[in-house]
């Protein structure tokens, strides 16, 4: 790997808005991408793009709820990337384990699901990833949130566990931002998307979420660490 390349780690692969990633990181040379997933031999879609993306996209198994996988997970990137570090650790990897659920009535297991994935496993990705993502040029760290988490924005009762576990990954975000001054790491919106989790019926096409989210990352300053922007590049309200 030359000196002009970005290494980019996406939780999350395999569909949605993490193969699209995948699938837009790789239209520039520049870009080596390690794609994380559950389990890569059935990632169909993905593993055909690593096909054609002659060995610049490395295909690794993360569970990121699974405190060993995530560990294992870090040994199988240190043996690809060498002495190389991680430039962009994008964790995108989420459920909406509940759909439309209500505070009052909603089902405590979803709700301890919902953080499992959504804010623990990003937490924990970025503490096991930090001395990689450390020693890169880029010191990048992007967590996909959702306006729904957006305390400022009305969404009336719905979507409770998935919102409150969204709250939650935005205010690590900016603990994380406070922490390490030196790094970059912000919260991003991709926007109501077609995907599994967005459902057919959504306003955007997942491409243009994910050239959206691109072009904030591409255009990020180390001043924007801690900030909450959505795929238009606007700040969301906290
Ligand atoms: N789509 C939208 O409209 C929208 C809007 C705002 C925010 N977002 C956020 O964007 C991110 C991606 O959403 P999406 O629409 O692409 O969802 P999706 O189509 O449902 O895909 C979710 C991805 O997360 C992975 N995943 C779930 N739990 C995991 C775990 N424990 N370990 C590793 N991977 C895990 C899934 O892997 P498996 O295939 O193994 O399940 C899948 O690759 C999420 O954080 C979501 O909250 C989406």
């Amino acid at each position: 790997m030359s000196d002009t390349q970005r290494v980019w780690f996406i939780t999350g692969a395999n569909r949605g808005i993490g193969l699209e990633l995948t699938k837009q990181l790789l239209e520039s040379p520049f870009n080596t991408i390690i794609a994380a997933s559950r389990n890569p031999s059935q990632a169909t879609a993905l593993r055909a793009l690593s096909d054609s993306a002659k060995g610049r996209v490395h295909l690794i198994t993360l569970d990121i709820s699974n405190k060993a996988s995530v560990q294992a997970s870090v040994k199988e990137t240190e043996s690809i990337l060498k002495d190389r570090g991680l430039d962009y650790l994008i964790n995108n990897a989420g459920i909406n384990p509940a759909g439309f659920d209500n505070a009052f009535s909603m089902d405590l297991d979803n709700v301890q699901a919902a953080f499992a994935t959504n804010v623990i496993g990003p937490a924990h990705v970025a503490q096991a990833y930090l001395p990689l993502v450390e020693k890169s040029a880029a010191k990048t760290i992007v967590n996909v949130s959702s306006t729904l988490g957006s305390l400022g924005t009305d969404f009336g009762p719905h979507f409770a566990s998935y919102s409150i576990s969204k709250a939650a990954l935005n205010m690590l975000t900016v603990k994380q931002a406070y922490d390490r001054p030196d790094l970059t790491v912000v919260t991003v919106c991709p926007g109501h998307l077609k995907t599994d989790m967005g459902g057919e019926s959504a306003p955007l096409e997942v491409s243009v979420g994910v050239s959206g989210v691109l072009k904030v990352i591409h255009g990020l300053t180390h001043e924007d660490s801690g900030k909450f922007i959505n795929h238009a590049g606007e700040r969301v309200p906290w």
